[in-house]
């Protein structure tokens, strides 16, 4: 029960704004302070005006027991009349004197006008000084009582107000409350301040969290102040502008994606129209003709061995020469080589045909048994980055000698292809898809890869690719080191 009212208490103070929250708790204490404050100091101030009111009835009694003896044995009762009244006209607090005698008479009093005979029934027969709290239709009083000469002379009363010492705590009770009351407000005042100095900023900060939410990264925060929450805005602000950058920087690599895919459905097309036309062109065109001259030769009858025989000679190379094409034409599109002789033979083969085709010297280094380190996918893919490479030495560099050099060692296949062509200024180079290709297929295998090239100083394609239980060595987010 207990429980479930403080966990409705939290409920419902966490519902409550931040603002509300401080401004609420200023108030609060500000009445805590004021109330306990105007309590103590009315208390304090009671005790002591009561004390002091006590003493002054005492002293009073004493001293007016002790001036009364003469005129009481002198029975000139008219003249103390008069210095008792004189007395209560100038005491402040002094409301009454009057001597009551042994048979409970007022022998003399301050009273000019009739004598409340309430007071005969206070402080009756007293043997030494006393003194008793009574309340009349003035208010609170003090009685003193004190016997004249042992009591023989009777018993002088004197009656202290409290109303004079209420009426000044009062006041400074009422001018402690609008002190309170002020402080309160200039507290008030000043917590709605600290408490826009400080939710202001929040709001901001919520705002731009909830514009980052929806994918407007380049939302900005002004930095107010150089406290925590100043600290908060730069960090969050630093937040904002790495999010922004990634945000740009995945934005750009999908684009160059889309292009790739692109580039690769564009070129599967071309590939298949090149494959279609040279099928047709060639092939089919070499066997119809080829079926023309089988039915001449069936349908000739007078044609001699010697002339059949070298009939025979040319249909055979035309056959050979077309199975020729056909072979080139296959592993153009699939080197089937690797299958057939491994990965090594492969790439060996595939320079040694660059260097008949192209006329560029093409120095191979292949140090470690790479062979038995890369799987199908491995070596497919690290034949077409080279293919590529090479490819763009031949078509871009205007290099006449190009180094490729392949490397196995601790689990990592390393290869360089470097030119000593015209180079280039990557940052100037709109469409490097080609490239992105390249790069693609090396972070497929979990490698990188990376170009450095200058104008008049040569290309060099660089990748590492990882075999076998090593940690991926790029981090697909990462462009840098291609954009270097
Ligand atoms: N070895 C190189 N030497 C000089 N320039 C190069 C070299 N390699 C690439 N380039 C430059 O970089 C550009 C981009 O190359 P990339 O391979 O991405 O595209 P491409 O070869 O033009 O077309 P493709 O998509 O058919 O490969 C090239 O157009 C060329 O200007
Ligand atoms: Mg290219």
């Amino acid at each position: 029960m207990k429980n479930n009212f403080y966990a409705e208490l939290l409920k419902f103070l966490g519902n409550v704004p931040l603002r509300f929250k401080i401004m609420g708790m200023v108030i609060f204490t500000a009445f805590l302070i004021s109330t306990i404050s105007i309590i103590q100091v009315y208390k304090t101030t009671e005790e002591q005006a009561s004390s002091y009111l006590r003493e002054i009835s005492r002293s009073t009694a004493n001293e007016m027991a002790n001036l009364s003896e003469d005129y009481l044995l002198t029975n000139d009762i008219y003249k103390l009349d008069r210095i008792f009244q004189e007395t209560v006209r100038l005491r402040p607090n002094l409301r009454y004197l009057f001597v009551v005698d042994k048979s409970g008479d007022v022998t003399a009093s301050s009273f000019s006008k009739g004598f409340p005979e309430e007071l005969l029934k206070v402080n009756r027969n007293v043997k030494k000084t006393k003194i008793d709290l009574i309340r009349t239709d003035e208010g609170k009083m003090l009685d003193a009582a004190a016997p004249i000469m042992h009591g023989d002379l009777g018993i002088i009363h004197a009656g202290v107000s409290f109303a004079k010492s209420t009426s000044n705590i009062n006041k400074l009770i009422k001018s402690l409350i609008v002190t309170l009351l002020i402080i309160t407000a200039v507290g008030v005042v000043l917590s709605l301040l600290l408490t826009y100095i400080i939710t202001e900023p929040l709001k901001y900060l919520l705002d731009a969290t909830k514009a980052i939410g929806k994918g407007n990264y380049a939302i900005k925060t002004l930095k107010s102040a150089n406290d925590e929450i100043g600290e908060l805005i730069l960090a969050f602000n630093d937040m904002a502008h790495r999010l922004t950058k990634s945000e740009k920087e995945r934005s750009e690599r999908e684009n160059q994606r889309k292009m790739l895919l692109k580039k690769i459905i564009d070129a599967q097309e071309n590939e298949r129209k090149r494959v279609a036309r040279d099928l047709h062109d060639k092939v089919a065109q070499t066997l119809a003709s080829l079926m023309i001259e089988f039915k001449i030769i069936e349908n000739s009858k007078t044609i001699n061995p010697a002339n059949l025989t070298k009939k025979i000679k040319e249909l055979r190379s035309t056959i050979t020469q077309e199975l020729d094409s056909l072979h080139t034409l296959c592993s153009d599109l699939r080197p089937s080589v690797i299958d057939d002789l491994g990965f090594v033979p492969a790439i060996e083969m595939f320079r040694d045909e660059f260097v008949k085709r192209y006329k560029i010297d093409c120095d191979l280094k292949i140090n470690g048994d790479i062979d038995s380190h890369l799987d199908k996918t491995a070596k497919i893919a690290v034949y077409r980055i080279i293919q590529e490479a090479l490819i763009n030495v031949a078509r871009h560099s205007s290099a006449d000698k190009v180094n490729l050099t392949l490397s196995y060692c601790r689990n990592l296949l390393k290869c360089t292809i470097q030119d000593n062509g015209k180079g280039f200024d990557l940052s100037k180079k709109q469409d490097l898809t080609g490239i992105y290709g390249m790069r693609e297929r090396a972070e497929m295998l979990n490698g990188r890869l990376s170009l450095h090239s200058e104008a008049g100083k040569g290309t060099t394609v660089l990748f590492e690719i990882p075999l076998k239980d090593i940690p991926p060595l790029w981090n697909s987010t990462k462009q840098s080191e291609i954009k270097k």
